[in-house]
């Protein structure tokens, strides 16, 4: 496989509302972002993701735009952002937008004209369509709950199709002059020097058009969508759908592009990210929809360590040879990685840095999201109406009707909610964590005064500290083509809570993480050589075959020839 610019690189995503603010109105800002470039490349980071900075509602937060070629004064200016660009690349950073093209926010003028002109062309750019017998024209739940169908204003048997929530009608891309407009935005986007995007819920954009009702599975008399991906038809125009995006905007710009994609099958991951694939990468989400459930989150179940691991290793193995998923812990639309996939009580230090190496020298490109290098964990939950997030709001009453009483189903919420990874950024442990000097939007975690950047940032032992060795491992001159291009192999996986895995090219390198609390001892296929890092001390030495695993220790070392 050809090798490609992004490859070596570790990612980083900031979700713009709760990363910092600099002018005190409690709300995350572009400026903010700059003023912390120093920090993420001390960190070793190499690509910035940022979620959505458009002009935008925030109906949910961000991802439902309402001008692609605006920023969202709340967030700054074009200035703001064409300065980001510039200070970014100074400091050998590139910068991905969040491309949200599935749907816009029904405040962007192209619905407003639909609205008001249901026939004329602007109709045309979402799916409008008649009901049925005084009902919606089919029974799909939309992925926030409640109906994908909402009336057209001010039309009594006229609906608009949405797939999330009312406020982010979907774009209607069997329209050839709507895709037009898309790619003339992101060549618009492309051409200002932007590396390219992480693609939103790109999946949806290709429809069953028969809007055919499926079975009814819930007491909302709804039914689940996810039946019309299985469709041939389906199938096959979102690819071409998705080559035709591909060869009028990324190509031309060798964009690097990672999807956001669900559904989709082993099968179809050379067709998604192998060498000519749709995508330069996609986020790897195997961990993330383990032990999800049809009926929500009230039925969901926790992954151990073993099903993480066992996760990451199937995916590992259907890429092998295909091509580079994106590995991720956690990101804004998931709880934190560390409270997730460790067991409940054990997120020591020692824990958080093995669950951090058990995914960063996985193959593929690996993107943290904010505050995870800090190890920040789940925030608390007072009551459901201190939540912001619209998926959030609908769990909740899904769960109220399965029959959970309302404090299950806040503390099921609170577990799973999206806002766990919103709070804001613990810089300090002053007030606000010292992310504003304001009140800052969404409240702050109240662990800010263990877990903090001012705490950690130069001192020995920290998550912090450790992520930047960590990094700076993956991106050394001597490993990195093991490390990023090497062949990768599974170890011990018959062992329960060992995550372990070799890596290989020029060098032999394992990497031994003890995601458990009892110690181990483990015959090495081979010597050590050296020991490249640990996140404890004692362990493995020199010259021997043998290790004696540490609880949570994590350890990656070089083997002898
Ligand atoms: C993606 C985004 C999520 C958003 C949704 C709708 O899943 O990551 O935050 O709510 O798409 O745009
Ligand atoms: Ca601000």
């Amino acid at each position: 496989m050809e090798r490609q610019w992004w490859q070596d690189k570790v990612a980083y995503q900031v979700w713009p509302k709760s990363f910092y603010d600099t002018n005190g109105d409690g709300i995350g800002d572009i400026p903010g972002i700059i003023e912390k470039l120093d920090y993420l490349q001390q960190l070793g980071i190499g690509i910035l993701w940022l979620s959505p900075v458009y002009k935008s509602p925030l109906a949910d937060q961000g991802y439902d735009i309402a001008d692609y070629y605006a920023i969202d004064p709340r967030f700054g200016t074009m200035e703001d952002m064409d300065r980001l660009l510039a200070e970014a690349d100074k400091r050998g950073i590139k910068v991905l937008m969040d491309l949200v093209v599935n749907h816009c926010s029904d405040e962007h003028p192209w619905f407003q004209k639909a609205v008001a002109d249901p026939e004329g062309p602007y109709g045309q750019y979402f799916y409008f369509r008649k009901g049925k017998d005084g009902k919606p024209p089919c029974n799909w739940r939309s992925y926030f709950g409640g109906s994908v169908w909402s009336l057209v204003p001010g039309q009594t048997d006229l609906y608009y199709l949405h797939l999330f929530h009312k406020k982010q009608p979907d774009l209607n891309w069997e329209n050839p002059a709507l895709r037009q407009e898309i790619y003339k935005m992101i060549n618009w986007w492309l051409d200002k020097g932007l590396a390219g995007f992480r693609i939103d819920a790109i999946v949806n954009i290709k429809k069953d058009l028969s809007f055919r009702d499926h079975p009814v599975d819930r007491p909302d008399g709804l039914a689940d969508l996810h039946p019309m991906f299985q469709r041939p038809e389906v199938q096959k125009g979102l690819c071409d759908f998705l080559e035709e995006l591909k060869e009028n905007t990324f190509a031309p710009h060798n964009a690097f592009t990672v999807g956001e994609v669900f559904d989709t099958t082993p099968d179809k991951l050379a067709e998604f990210i192998g060498e000519k694939g749709h995508f330069s990468s996609m986020f790897d989400f195997a961990a993330h929809c383990f032990g999800m459930h049809e009926k929500g989150w009230c039925k969901a179940v926790q992954p151990t360590p073993t099903d993480y691991r066992d996760c990451c290793f199937a995916s590992q193995k259907n890429a092998a040879g295909i091509g580079f998923l994106a590995n991720i812990i956690e990101n804004h639309d998931e709880p934190r990685g560390v409270s997730r996939y460790l067991p409940e009580g054990a997120d020591s230090d020692a824990a958080k840095t093995c669950l951090a190496t058990a995914s960063l020298l996985l193959r593929g490109i690996p993107f943290l999201y904010q505050g995870q290098e800090l190890g920040m964990s789940n925030t608390v939950f007072p009551s459901i109406q201190a939540v912001d997030d619209v998926s959030t709001l609908g769990e909740y009453q899904a769960c109220l009707e399965e029959g959970m009483t309302p404090d299950e189903a806040l503390a099921v919420c609170a577990r799973y909610s999206r806002d766990n990874a919103r709070t804001p950024v613990q810089w300090t442990d002053g007030p606000n964590a010292g992310f504003t000097t304001g009140t800052p939007w969404m409240p702050v975690n109240p662990n800010y005064t263990r877990i903090n950047v001012q705490d950690q940032q130069g001192r020995e032992g920290s998550v912090l500290e450790y992520y930047k060795k960590l990094i700076s491992l993956r991106k050394d001159e001597k490993y990195k083509e093991t490390l990023v291009w090497g062949q990768w192999e599974p170890l011990f996986e018959d062992q329960e809570g060992l995550m372990a895995y070799r890596r290989r090219a020029d060098k032999d390198l394992l990497v031994i993480c003890n995601l458990s609390d009892s110690p181990r001892s483990l015959a090495l296929p081979g010597t050590i050589k050296k020991v490249l890092l640990t996140n404890q001390e004692g362990g493995p030495q020199p010259g021997f075959d043998r290790y004696a695993a540490q609880p949570w220790q994590a350890v990656v070392l070089e083997m002898d020839a």
